[in-house]
């Protein structure tokens, strides 16, 4: 298992790129299983996650070439049609396969996925809407076994208690897309990597309508073709990096990225004091003496997204003053916080908030990474911290940003990859 040792205290600043989204790449590796023949996806990330669908994809007898960013994917005319318990619990996102199955066999086994460091984390709402549009589902032996004939068309409310689902509406919407009819997706989540599914489905030619907004429209069609789309960039790793800058007291300028898909985050940086110029697929942010503390409230897209908070927290943990930070998504993803205590923050949880009392300085210290973004919160308050810190289970990092250390080595950081 690999570790980061960081020598932290070092002003980062310079040029990076933003590579594409993660959350995107992973429902549109699926996607493209509803066309047979070869689809091309264009700026993927390389990082583990990928990887691993393309191990989903390949069991399913499905062809993968991952090269430079670039994925060529063959899809037979023939596809198995069960994902395994050893694929979904090594990651959620496996559960894709469902709503494309479903779309293209009316057949698929998928082990359900449990819950996962950041909590409980139902798919309740997935097969709703699969069972709405005619899906028989079974539960057996810890697998979803769905079967149908030709799925009908039909209007479905998607929201459960914490509002919308960026899963349950991608899931949904890929089988729905081959179906009888018009499905309308009311309560549908708005997230840009949402639209940048349906925009894909699009290109293979489905008939969406109302993308980026909660009512989305499928006129459902007889076939799909295979498509060459690049995913948009990755609005997290964006938002990762900028913060790797200033809390070092550093700047940036990061260039392909979508700062459209950023505006909340974008906002509290300067609420923060941070100077920002946006250009159309660039930003520039330098740091400044004179900061502030902020309040964030964690909820679906356009609002503050839960994957920038624990990042925020390690920003927020060297800010004068008392921030409040709210997550409203999963309540109990704040297993970065026990980590950063133990860097120096000044950090209560009360419920579902985070109460953070900035510090003048966070000290390195040998933490442990639990999960994907929490493990981005320690290597930025690493970065920041004076001395040397070491992060172990950097696997966690390894699913979903691409090159990370190369990266803020290019700006000037000291980070070493060491193998335990
Ligand atoms: C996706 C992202 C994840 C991000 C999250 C919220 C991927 C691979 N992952 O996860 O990085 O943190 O969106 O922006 O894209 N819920 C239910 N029932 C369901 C489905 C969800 O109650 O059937 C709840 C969840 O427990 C959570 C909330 O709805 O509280 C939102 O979850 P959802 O949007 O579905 O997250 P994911 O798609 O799993």
């Amino acid at each position: 298992m690999d570790k980061f040792v960081i020598k932290g205290g070092i002003k980062l600043s310079g040029e990076l790129n933003t590579s594409g989204s993660k959350n995107s790449s992973l429902p549109i590796m699926v996607a493209a299983l509803l066309a047979k023949g070869r689809t091309v996806i264009r700026n993927v990330p390389d990082v583990n996650d990928v990887k691993h669908m393309i191990k989903v994809l390949e069991y399913l007898k499905v062809r993968v070439k991952f090269n430079k960013n670039i994925l060529t994917i063959d899809v037979p005319k023939k596809l198995g049609y069960i994902a395994p318990y050893n694929f979904v619990r090594k990651m959620r996102a496996s559960y894709y396969v469902m709503g494309a199955l479903i779309g293209r066999e009316g057949k698929v086994d998928v082990s359900l996925p449990g819950g996962c460091a950041i909590g409980e984390r139902p798919i309740d709402l997935h097969l709703k809407g699969f069972r709405e549009l005619g899906c028989d589902i079974k539960l057996e032996k810890g697998y979803v076994k769905a079967r149908c004939k030709k799925l009908k068309g039909k209007e479905l409310f998607l929201q459960g208690t914490k509002g919308s689902s960026v899963g349950a509406t991608i899931n949904v919407m890929m089988a729905a897309v081959l179906s009888e009819g018009i499905t309308i997706i009311k309560g549908a989540a708005v997230e840009p990597e949402v639209s940048d599914v349906a925009n894909f489905l699009n290109s293979m030619g489905a008939k969406i309508s109302g993308i980026d907004t909660p009512v989305l429209k499928i006129e459902g069609v007889e076939n799909l073709k295979p498509t060459e789309y690049t995913v948009i960039p990755d609005r997290i790793e964006a938002g990762t990096l900028l913060v790797a800058s200033v809390i070092t007291g550093g700047e940036l300028f990061l260039k392909k990225c979508n700062p459209s898909h950023m505006h909340v985050v974008l906002e509290k940086l300067k609420e923060i004091g941070y100077k920002i110029e946006i250009g159309k697929d660039n930003i520039y942010i330098k740091s400044s003496k004179y900061l502030k503390p902020v309040n964030i409230n964690v909820l679906p897209y356009p609002f503050f997204p839960t994957d920038m908070q624990a990042q925020f927290i390690s920003l927020l943990s060297l800010v004068d003053g008392i921030s409040i930070v709210s997550e409203n998504i999963f309540e109990k993803r704040f297993m970065h916080v026990p980590e950063l205590i133990r860097m120096g923050a000044d950090i209560t949880i009360e419920s579902n908030k985070a109460i953070i009392k900035g510090v003048k300085k966070l000290y390195g210290a040998p933490v442990m990474a639990s999960d994907l973004r929490a493990s981005a919160a320690l290597v930025l308050a690493a970065i920041a911290a004076s001395g040397e810190s070491e992060i172990r289970r950097i696997y966690h990092l390894d699913r979903g940003y691409e090159s990370i250390e190369k990266k803020l080595r290019k700006i000037g950081a000291k980070i070493k990859r060491v193998k335990e």
